[in-house]
């Protein structure tokens, strides 16, 4: 039992970590071939934390709303390094960093989820947490 309450307290703290994706808004329409800028914010946390990496994902849904695409993510825009940083009128001030993903004109047409998965490295011991955001979008 006390295993259990250690977990879910890490897990508690873990999720302080969380990134959010700032923008696209949910509902926002990307036109194919343009493609559009994602910015991912960190908050502030109390906890230290080393990030390793995150990624930029796209998947055309084939239902509305959409699926859960958690275990098919779709096209990879981007996979590397996260190093968010504090920018005038980025994110609202908050850590950020902008990636751009170049939807091309071939991409299935309306809604879409824009996935963003993150491994980060919390706290003192540390901590290995992996988790994923998203936001659903419309390509047009
Ligand atoms: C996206 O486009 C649709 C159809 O053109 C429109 O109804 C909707 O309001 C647009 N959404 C946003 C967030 O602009
Ligand atoms: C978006 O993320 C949430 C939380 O991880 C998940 O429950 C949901 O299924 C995801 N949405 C889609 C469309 O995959």
């Amino acid at each position: 039992m006390k295993a259990v309450f250690a977990v879910l307290a890490l897990a508690a703290s873990a999720f302080a970590q969380g990134i959010a994706i700032f923008s696209p808004a949910a509902g926002q329409n990307i036109t194919a071939g343009n493609g559009v800028e994602v910015v991912v914010q960190k908050p502030d946390s109390l906890t230290g934390s080393t990030d390793i990496g995150v990624a930029v994902l796209i998947q055309h849904c084939t239902q509305n709303p959409c699926e859960d695409v958690s275990q098919d993510l779709g096209t990879v825009f981007y996979a590397g390094a996260f190093t968010p940083t504090r920018q005038q009128g980025v994110a609202d001030g908050q850590p950020a960093q902008q990636f751009f993903a170049s939807v091309p004109q071939s991409f299935p047409k309306g809604p879409a989820v824009l996935s963003v998965p993150h491994s980060v490295l919390v706290g003192a011991g540390p901590n290995f947490v992996n988790e994923i955001v998203n936001v659903t979008i419309n390509i047009s």
